[in-house]
C-alpha cells in the first residue's frame, strides 16, 4: 500500500515545524532495556488512566473503554514497517473475532504527538481499520501513559537538519474489561494468533 509514500510526503511537509520542536520531547527516564525487563518479569504494574485526544478531537479516558478488553499499541504514524505491520494484524484480528470483536477496543497510542496530531491521525488510523481508536496529547501526557505501559521511546535525529524518527518499543496490551492488565503480544504477533488468545478471553467473566 502507498503508506510509505504517503508517510514520506508528509514527512516533508513537517520538517520545519519538526525542526523547530526538535529536542522538547519529554525524555525518557528508562532505557529500553529496563522497560523489557519489567515487562517480561512483571516487575510492575502495567497500564493506568489516561486522558488524551481521539483522531476527531475528541477528549477519551481508559473510563470509556470499560466493559470491552482493550487492545493497546504505541507507535507513531511515520514508523516505516513495524507499526503498520502490527497495526494491520490487530484490523485483521478484529476483522476474524466477527461480531465478538464488539467486546474488543483497539487503541493507537502515538509516542510522536507533534507530527501525529488528531487530524493527522484521522488520515492514518483507517487504514487499519475502522474501529482503531488514535490518540494523542501533549508531550507530558503521553510520557505519563507511556510510563504506565512501560513503553521506551526516544527521538533519534535522521541527517536531514532538523527530522528524526522515533525508537520505541512495540508491545501489544491486552487490558481486561475493568482496564487490568492481561499481559503483551510481542511485536509480529499474527493475527491468528491473537484471536486464539482473545476468544477465550472474551468467554471468561470480567474480573
Ligand atoms: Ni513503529
Amino acid at each position: 500500500m502507498s503508506m510509505r509514500a504517503f508517510a514520506l510526503a508528509c514527512a516533508g511537509m513537517w520538517l520545519t515545524l519538526a525542526s523547530a520542536l526538535a529536542g522538547y520531547a519529554v525524555p525518557s527516564a528508562r532505557s529500553a532495556a529496563e522497560t523489557m525487563d519489567i515487562l517480561m518479569w512483571n516487575r510492575e504494574p502495567v497500564g493506568g488512566p489516561f486522558e488524551l485526544t481521539d483522531q476527531a478531537g475528541k477528549l477519551r479516558t481508559d473510563r470509556d473503554f470499560r466493559g470491552r478488553l482493550m487492545l493497546v499499541y504505541f507507535g507513531f504514524t511515520y514508523c516505516p514497517d513495524v507499526c503498520p505491520t502490527d497495526l494491520q494484524a490487530i484490523g485483521l484480528a478484529l476483522d476474524k473475532l466477527g461480531s465478538d470483536a464488539d467486546s474488543v477496543q483497539p487503541i493507537f497510542i502515538t509516542v510522536d504527538p507533534e507530527r501525529d496530531t488528531a487530524s493527522h491521525l484521522a488520515e492514518y488510523v483507517p487504514l487499519f481499520h475502522p474501529r482503531l481508536i488514535g490518540l494523542t496529547g501533549s508531550d507530558e501526557a503521553i510520557r505519563k501513559v507511556a510510563d504506565a505501559y512501560k513503553v521506551y521511546y526516544a527521538r533519534v535525529p535522521l541527517k536531514d537538519a532538523g527530522d528524526y524518527t522515533v525508537d520505541h518499543t512495540a508491545y501489544i496490551y491486552l487490558m481486561d474489561r475493568d482496564g487490568s492488565y492481561l499481559g503483551f503480544f510481542p511485536p509480529g504477533t499474527s493475527a491468528d494468533r491473537m484471536v486464539e488468545i482473545i476468544k477465550p478471553r472474551l468467554a471468561a467473566p470480567g474480573r
